[in-house]
């Protein structure tokens, strides 16, 4: 059996990203027979419907990574209860051209990480929210929050905490389960 292929997108562009961190250790603990790879949206221009006669090179190459992966994690900051607008920007260009989204019939996990205590419960369901729109399978089970995320973390920025990276990894197995059923 070929190998599934997941991507991973951060919702965050900043280096010492909470959630990059959080993914980093997430993408370590999948299991052999699965490809995880980042995909880049720091350069995704803007979506602007009249540039799609003659696309910029950013979203086709969006495109092509979302149309190549078999699934997806969500690693997403919540910004003012709701998600970052260059995950939004991301989500909306490889929807687009009108009936050519490469979104549709894959499975997705959503991961919320925040410096606060509601642990970005608002940012979550937003992205739940697009994605089921985006025909996109979201895993309910379990639901992945971690908040006051700064006291999980050790002085480089990796996750330590041992109970948070034992939840993590249930939840990539729950993901894995999820996602053979694709
Ligand atoms: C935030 N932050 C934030 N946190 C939260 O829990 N709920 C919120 O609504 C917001 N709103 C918000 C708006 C804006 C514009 C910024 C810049 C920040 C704080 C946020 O959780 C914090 O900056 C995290 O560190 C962002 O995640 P990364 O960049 O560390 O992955």
């Amino acid at each position: 059996m070929s190998k599934k292929t997941i991507g991973i997108i951060v919702g965050s562009l900043r280096k010492d990203s909470f959630n990059k961190s959080i993914a980093n250790y997430v993408s370590s603990v999948f299991p052999e027979d699965y490809e995880v790879k980042f995909i880049d949206i720091s350069n995704v221009d803007m979506f602007n419907q009249d540039l799609e006669d003659n696309p910029p090179t950013s979203w086709t190459k969006l495109r092509e990574e979302v149309a190549s992966s078999d699934g997806f994690l969500f690693f997403t900051p919540e910004y003012n209860r709701s998600v970052p607008a260059v995950l939004k920007n991301t989500l909306d260009v490889a929807s687009r051209p009108y009936g050519q989204s490469v979104w549709g019939g894959k499975p997705a996990g959503i991961v919320s990480v925040s410096l606060g205590a509601i642990s970005g419960f608002g940012a979550n369901h937003h992205l739940r929210q697009v994605l089921t729109f985006l025909d996109v399978y979201t895993l309910q089970q379990p639901e992945a929050y971690i908040g006051n995320v700064m006291a999980l973390l050790d002085e480089s920025g990796n996750l330590s905490n041992e109970g948070t990276k034992e939840f993590l990894k249930s939840f990539v197995s729950a993901f894995v389960k999820f996602s053979e059923k694709f």
